[in-house]
């Protein structure tokens, strides 16, 4: 009995402690320990509730993931409806709705404003009863949403028990209200691993949040990099905040990912504009996309003076940003060969500027979506920026056709080798159907050496491209048989960067394991998931015995995953390339080599200028060995810059940055640490 107590308190306390460090992880951006220790105590949890299946509870961290998939989605009534904002156009608009607010509280009473961001994301709200989270669901027609729970539930930001602090500890009930929205990078990272998989892009990270919440199969949504942000309350019983900003503040003490970092209240009306225009210069440097603003009412006892309209609350409106979007022609369309051999159709259009930044090329994804969009050579388009960088084509500007146009058909050939190119069944993707491709090998090539996978540097595409064409590479192994007198044979390449390249590839012999098995470039197979499978197997060898039954049991890893895994394993042509790495000498790290001795430099981000007396490559390899990052430029994100002979500019700003500056010897013995 006493034994029982003791593993139930300890299952509590765990709970309670990997509860804060996802807080601080996933909506702090302020972890206090690492991945590894993290994942030691969320294992010592899975554990103990292996041994003690009795003492499992709905809102155990362990219990984001589960449950067979829906038919349909069930109904959840808000207790408070759901309102929507009217929109301002224009800062006068602006100015009428304050005179508008002042004269409805009657003289004596000031308003004071919040402003905070409008995230482009889907309205969901979440109920916590006595801290545990019980259900979500959308929007619905206001009053009514759809039950979103299981889907919910995998988003790693929506904490499944509240942190007891804040005003909100006592809360019996709480409605959470928020959005749930995608990162622009991770939207494009989303979009392009189902281009490569000829699956339907999404337009925006708008529609792939909506979708991604909208899956009737959990285990799909939970593949989906979701993040929630918290924007108020519906009921609330048990607590008695009085102001919004109050509100904001109590949501993120309670652990949810609230938005504070840009919300700020305001005096005047002045105060709002100057916080609206801040808002939208700010807006394309801000990790998820913002439509516009939205100014509240701070105090309550002044909402409910106010009072609603049908559909939206007189205490707040939506002054949203001008759309970023050009006109321009597209003077062709050229056809690109990825990875996996599939085509993707690229306007190639005339330069024109979307806020700041020069846009030439669109991508058209493929041959559905010039259909439906009707795209052609010699059409005027409107285009936008949705994602990070990759402009695409909203409309076209069908008045503006030229009288001879045709439709656009990509090529049966693939534009690169001239092999045949075949649309599968049920894919929205057309792919060159030759393994040998040179575009595929160089693509292939690209992506192994590419940062965060084997990051090798000096290879660049033009020489890879030489390097595919006199067919001195036909896969990432051929790389470690490579030598000085070889490259340098190359065009543009001197004896000293033919060295360095070499000096490169050798460091990188050594790479962890995790991102030698993202480097192979795998279909489905990110850096996240890479980690996932190298923390279970250690070595290549174990992965490749691995069944599809057994993979499917990692947590994190799906049906699509565990195939794509499976079949990768048993191509022939694969197995050739990957018994190529040994005998030269590549011997990636296990995770649990790099762990057992924990590095200082570990998920540190390093910087290097100047001359030093080691190779670059190699002290680059050693930051990576022990489980750092090796970066170009000095930001915030910067954990320590390396200072060698005759430093530049980088020290300059990384002493404004406040970022720990090493010279050569401290950063050996940090290394060895
Ligand atoms: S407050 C009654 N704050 O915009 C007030 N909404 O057009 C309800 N939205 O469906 C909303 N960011 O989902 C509020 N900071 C923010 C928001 C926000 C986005 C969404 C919200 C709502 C829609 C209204």
């Amino acid at each position: 009995m006493i034994m029982q107590t003791t593993f139930e308190q300890e299952i509590m306390d765990l709970r309670q402690e990997i509860r804060r460090h996802e807080h601080l992880y996933y909506n702090m951006d302020a972890p206090e320990i690492t991945d590894a220790e993290y994942d030691a105590l969320f294992r010592r949890l899975e554990f103990l509730e292996q041994e003690h299946p009795e003492l499992i509870t709905r809102d155990s961290p362990t219990q984001r993931v589960g449950g067979a998939g829906l038919d349909k989605f069930g109904q959840i009534p808000h207790a408070y409806p759901m309102l929507s904002l009217s929109n301002v156009f224009g800062e006068n608009e602006m100015s009428d709705f304050d005179a508008r607010t002042r004269k409805a509280l009657g003289s004596g009473v000031t308003p004071e404003y919040v402003v905070e961001p409008k995230y482009d994301g889907v309205a969901v709200e979440l109920v916590y009863e006595k801290g545990t989270l019980v259900s979500g669901s959308t929007r619905g027609d206001g009053l009514v949403g759809e039950d979103i729970t299981a889907n919910v539930r995998t988003i790693r930001a929506v904490p499944l028990r509240l942190l007891p602090n804040g005003i909100f500890a006592s809360a019996n009930l709480l409605d959470v209200r928020g959005e749930i929205f995608m990162n622009r990078n991770d939207f494009d990272r989303l979009n392009r691993s189902r281009e490569e998989l000829g699956e339907q892009v999404f337009a925006n990270p708008r529609n792939a949040s909506a979708g991604s919440v909208r899956q009737l199969d959990s285990q799909v949504t939970a593949t989906r990099p979701l993040r929630f942000v918290a924007h108020g309350v519906g009921r609330v019983e048990g607590a008695a905040p009085t102001t919004h900003i109050e509100i904001v503040q109590n949501l993120a003490r309670a652990g949810l990912p609230a938005s504070l970092e840009y919300t700020k209240p305001c005096c005047t009306i002045a105060d709002v504009l100057e916080h609206y225009r801040f808002l939208q210069r700010i807006r394309q440097d801000l990790p998820y996309e913002i439509d516009g603003a939205v100014i509240k009412i701070n105090s309550l006892t002044q909402q409910a003076a106010l009072g609603v309209k049908t559909r939206s609350p007189r205490w707040a409106v939506a002054f949203k940003f001008a759309p970023l979007q050009a006109t321009t022609v597209v003077r062709r369309i050229e056809v690109g060969v990825g990875r996996t051999g599939v085509l993707t159709p690229v306007a190639l259009m005339q330069p024109v500027e979307i806020g700041g930044v020069t846009v030439s090329r669109a991508t058209l994804h493929n041959q559905d979506e010039i259909d439906r969009k009707d795209v052609r050579e010699g059409d005027t388009v409107v285009i936008q920026r949705a994602g990070d960088v990759i402009p695409e084509v909203v409309r076209v500007v069908v008045d503006k056709r030229p009288t001879d146009s045709q439709p656009y058909n990509i090529p049966d050939e693939c534009p690169v080798c001239g092999a045949e190119a075949l649309r599968i069944p049920d894919q929205a993707a057309k792919r060159c159907m030759n393994i040998s491709c040179p575009a595929r090998v160089v693509e292939t090539i690209r992506h192994f050496v590419s940062r965060g996978a084997m990051d090798i540097e000096g290879l660049g595409v033009k020489l890879i491209e030489q390097l595919v064409t006199k067919r001195h590479v036909k896969d990432p192994a051929d790389l470690y048989y490579l030598d000085a007198d070889t490259l340098k044979s190359l065009e543009r390449m001197a004896d000293k960067s033919a060295s360095k390249i070499v000096a490169a590839i050798n460091a990188s012999k050594s790479a962890p394991a995790d991102r030698f098995l993202y480097a192979l470039g795998l279909p489905l197979v990110g850096e996240h998931v890479a980690r996932l499978l190298m923390e279970r197997y250690t070595d290549m060898e174990k992965l490749s015995r691995a069944g599809l039954a057994e993979l499917q049991e990692i947590p994190g890893i799906g049906p699509e995953v565990s195939q794509s895994v499976v079949l990768f394993f048993k191509d022939p042509k694969n197995k050739k390339m990957l018994s190529k790495f040994g005998p030269a000498g590549v011997a990636p790290v296990s995770l649990s080599q790099r762990t057992s001795r924990e590095s200082p430099a570990k998920d540190k981000n390093f910087v290097f200028t100047g001359t030093l007396i080691m190779p670059r490559a190699e002290a680059k390899a050693l930051v990576i060995q022990s489980g750092g990052r090796v970066t170009g430029s000095v930001t915030k994100k910067t954990d320590f810059l390396v200072v060698g002979e005759d430093p530049g500019s980088k020290l300059d700003s990384a002493q404004s940055l406040g970022v720990r500056v090493l010279n050569e010897p401290e950063f050996r013995q940090l290394l060895e640490a």
